[in-house]
């Protein structure tokens, strides 16, 4: 049986490829040859999978309007492992996206208990940390949203709590507010077409995200009042939910429109696509949202540096960014890594820089250098490159990081606000 995904499971116990067996995710291997210039991210596989981004890619390619859109939980300190999502966020913005954040402290209040005012100093962290990294566009607390409240309540109109004990294992012992913190979260992902125009949405997000996605998909799909399909010899145009007059108003954009009760088929010569963008433009005219489903991409876990998740109850397991100095040091010198019990094996066998936390580290985010990287990944299998020499190396590169980082967050500190 497929196993089951829990977004908030402080342990997920996730393998990529057997995930994208089971659930229907895309390999990401197949839509990366359409993006020229590949960042770090794309280049090195640490995106694995996705739903639906080939619309995103076709629209950077084609340089047409798309949003991007991710949110955090404002529970903890912002840390080394939010880093990947938030530079597939600014990355998206430089091709050319809309770029959103929800800051999700209805989801922080509702699951994990914090204080509005907990969430309100969390999230100016998590702020500072993306206009450091270069992030522009909008920022909302989704308290504060009531246009996203408004969309979260129709969005829970297409889904029962079968379905979301079917999807997240909900039970009678579930709190309402965390059902609701659910609705909250496809309302995030739904958002971007609703204030900025219907475009293809990316939404990067760590695999464990994904029962949202679906959720999502299906919800935008149970929201349109047609449902278009190519059925080969003909375009098939069918009423799920529409009001009076929105099939004639249908009909009467399409030349040679055979309409019956229920439904219109148009003769071939159009695509599936075109066609249902000018059905999506009906539902609207009609009160609609003619949303077009979201996409999402799926990045790998940057492993923790004792081996296992990084997790904030591992205090070890990671590097905050507001970590002082010496505990930086301390977590970099005593993390496991690839290398052998002895001196002497490590210098015959080589190290394991697939196992190892400090070369991870120098892959997903300290080493953007292919070539150096490819240095480093052969000296150490070569036996040549030891983990207290790398270790050294790769501290030096994580200060740096974090004084050009902390410095940045200073200066964009002015721009936090709701
Ligand atoms: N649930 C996400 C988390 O646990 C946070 C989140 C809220 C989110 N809204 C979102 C992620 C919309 C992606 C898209 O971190």
């Amino acid at each position: 049986m497929a196993e089951q995904i829990n977004p908030w499971s402080s342990t997920p116990k996730m393998d990529i490829n057997r995930l994208i067996a089971d659930f229907g995710i895309e390999p990401f291997a197949p839509v990366k040859e359409k993006i020229a210039d590949q960042p770090v991210f794309i280049r090195r596989d640490i995106v694995a999978g996705h739903r639906g981004y080939d619309a995103v890619a076709d629209a950077i390619v084609q340089k047409k309007p798309f949003h991007v859109l991710t949110g955090f939980m404002p529970s903890g300190h912002p840390h080394f492992g939010h880093l990947m999502v938030m530079k597939e966020v600014v990355w998206h913005i430089q091709q050319g996206g809309k770029g959103f954040i929800s800051m999700a402290d209805r989801e922080a209040h509702a699951v994990r208990g914090l204080s509005w005012d907990a969430c309100d100093r969390y999230a100016r962290e998590y702020m500072e940390c993306l206009y450091a990294l270069g992030f522009s566009g909008e920022i909302y607390s989704q308290r504060r949203n009531n246009a996203l409240k408004d969309l979260a309540f129709e969005a829970a109109t297409k889904v029962n709590f079968s379905e979301l004990s079917a999807i997240y294992g909900f039970g009678p012992e579930t709190e309402l507010a965390h059902a609701v913190s659910v609705s909250m979260q496809v309302a995030d992902i739904l958002y971007p077409q609703l204030v900025a125009g219907v475009a293809p949405t990316v939404v990067p997000v760590g695999i464990d995200q994904d029962p949202h996605i679906r959720l999502t998909r299906d919800i935008t799909n149970a929201l349109r009042m047609f449902l278009v399909e190519d059925r080969g010899t003909h375009i098939s145009i069918r009423v799920k939910n529409a009001p009076e007059g929105a099939l004639d108003a249908v009909a009467k954009r399409f030349c040679g429109a055979k309409k019956y009760e229920g439904h219109i088929d148009l003769p071939a010569g159009h695509t599936a696509d075109e066609v249902d963008a000018v059905v999506r433009e009906v539902e609207r005219a009609f009160g609609g949202f003619g949303f077009l489903l979201p996409s999402a991409t799926y990045h790998s876990f940057l492993q923790g540096l004792q081996g296992g998740k990084m997790s904030s109850s591992v205090p070890d397991s990671l590097v905050w960014f507001d970590d002082p100095d010496k505990d930086v040091k301390k977590k970099i010198m005593g993390a496991l890594t690839g290398g052998r019990q002895t001196l002497e094996e490590q210098k015959k066998l080589g190290g394991e820089p697939e196992k190892c936390s400090i070369y991870q580290l120098n892959r997903f985010h300290m080493q953007d250098d292919d070539k150096e990287l490819a240095g480093m990944c052969r000296a150490c299998k070569a036996g040549e490159l030891m983990c207290g020499t790398c270790k050294k190396e790769t501290l030096e590169r994580v200060r740096n990081f974090l004084r050009e980082f902390r410095e940045k967050r200073d200066e964009v500190a002015h721009m936090v606000e709701w």
